[in-house]
């Protein structure tokens, strides 16, 4: 992995909140192209919420989330809370204030500032509707662009078919949505799979919202899809209930990277399998990846599964994120104490190390002290990030610099 690549996605600020439960509070990081990225933490550290928002199926709270450079979701609530913010402020001061030239400019700062958060909120929620049209003009111009060209060129025979494509070409670009780009395994591959469909009908569901009419080729893009997942075509034709979970969970890989995705959110893909079967698609994943050349947010609940597979790792903790380094850094050098807790968790193959190996517990309040001095997500060394307070950041850079 080199440090110039391309961003695909971008996590800024990222609030999710259901109510009084903050699911994702302030969490901020970035995908690469290419790169497999582990996102880890225990039950209920909001993993799953985390790529639910990527994939728009909430309007998120607060924060960005950029695609491709285009911003996608975009939340309201930190600019709301700083309207607020300046109102109180600015009238405290206002009311001290006695000097009637003063009082009007503290006036003018607060109206100007008001102006700015509020002209954020109306760009917030244009671009959280309009990302998908955006993309879609683009690319109906750029379909334009290449058939009026390919016409042009073409002779009286070759024109009828290659108009036909055009048309079918033109109708997905119109339909083109840049959040089909981001695909997504859900978690438990027996709730995602509709019981009444075939596995043909679930496979190519998507093809068909995006505007594909044309059945041989639908048809031909499942039994790809089936084959490229170790599946069989003769299965297109059955139900859910007659597979084994992983072989349900091979259907659901089939019906996210047949839209072609750039970006996959694998979420505990393994998780509700067998040991056994859990190798076999972990090494599915990876073979797509390096043949379709597919970018991967791998969500998990501990450390062992993500190591090998992963070329950077986030790790979770109450909707924050704690930790986040390569792979090879995280487990050489870890430094937030959840961490090191996770990896305590890890068993090994070495009988002598697991007679001693020692389950560490977080105990957050027993840690830190976050009384006065405030966490926030800061780099310890380059690219590695420790959520960490004054305090806390000299000890783990003297504890690197000593490593
Ligand atoms: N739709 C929802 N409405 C209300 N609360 C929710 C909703 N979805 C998630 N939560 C809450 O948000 C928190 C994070 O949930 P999330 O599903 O993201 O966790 P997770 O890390 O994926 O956990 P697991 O490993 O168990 O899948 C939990 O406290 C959960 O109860
Ligand atoms: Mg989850």
């Amino acid at each position: 992995m080199t440090n110039n690549q391309e961003t695909l996605l971008k996590v800024e600020h990222l609030c999710q909140y259901f109510g009084a439960t903050k699911a994702v509070d302030d969490v901020s990081f970035e995908v690469k192209k290419g790169e497999v990225f582990g996102l880890v933490g225990e039950s209920g550290c909001g993993k799953t919420t985390t790529g639910r928002s990527i994939i728009k199926l909430y309007d998120i709270t607060s924060g960005s989330i950029f695609f491709k450079g285009i911003r996608i979701s975009a939340g309201i609530l930190s600019y709301q809370e700083d309207i607020r913010k300046a109102k109180a402020e600015y009238n405290e001061k206002i009311a001290t204030v006695t000097d009637p030239t003063e009082k009007n400019l503290l006036s003018q700062e607060l109206k100007q500032r008001i102006a700015a958060r509020k002209a954020d909120i109306k760009r917030a929620r244009f671009d959280q509707k309009n990302c998908d049209k955006q993309y879609s003009k683009q690319m109906v111009a750029a379909v334009n662009a290449k058939y009026r060209a390919l016409l042009s060129r073409a002779t009286e025979a070759e024109k009828p078919a290659l108009k036909k494509e055009y048309s079918n070409e033109l109708r997905k670009a119109r339909k083109a949505k840049l959040v089909t780009q981001i695909q997504m395994i859900f978690q438990d591959p027996v709730a995602s799979l509709d019981p009444r469909m075939t596995v043909r009908e679930i496979i190519s569901e998507g093809l068909i919202i995006r505007g594909e009419r044309d059945k041989k080729v639908i048809d031909q893009k499942v039994y790809e899809m089936l084959e490229l997942v170790g599946l069989v075509r003769e299965h297109a034709s059955r139900y859910p209930h007659e597979f084994s979970g992983g072989q349900k969970q091979r259907i659901g890989v089939a019906r996210a990277i047949i839209m072609q995705p750039e970006l996959i959110i694998a979420d505990e893909p393994v998780s509700a399998l067998d040991v056994s079967i859990q190798a076999q698609v972990i090494n599915l994943l990876n073979d797509l990846r390096h043949s379709l050349g597919l970018t991967i947010l791998f969500i998990a609940h501990d450390l062992s599964v993500v190591k090998y597979f992963s070329d950077r790792i986030g790790v979770m903790y109450f909707g924050k994120l704690v930790e986040l380094a390569t792979s090879d850094e995280l487990f050489k050098h870890p430094m937030h104490p959840y961490t090191k807790s996770l990896l305590s968790a890890i068993p090994l193959p070495d009988p002598i190390y697991e007679k001693t190996r020692q389950r560490i517990v977080y105990k957050p309040l027993a840690e830190h002290d976050y009384s006065v001095d405030k966490p926030s997500l800061r780099e310890v060394a380059p690219g590695h990030f420790v959520q960490c307070n004054d305090a806390e950041f000299a000890k783990y850079k003297a504890q690197l610099e000593q490593a």
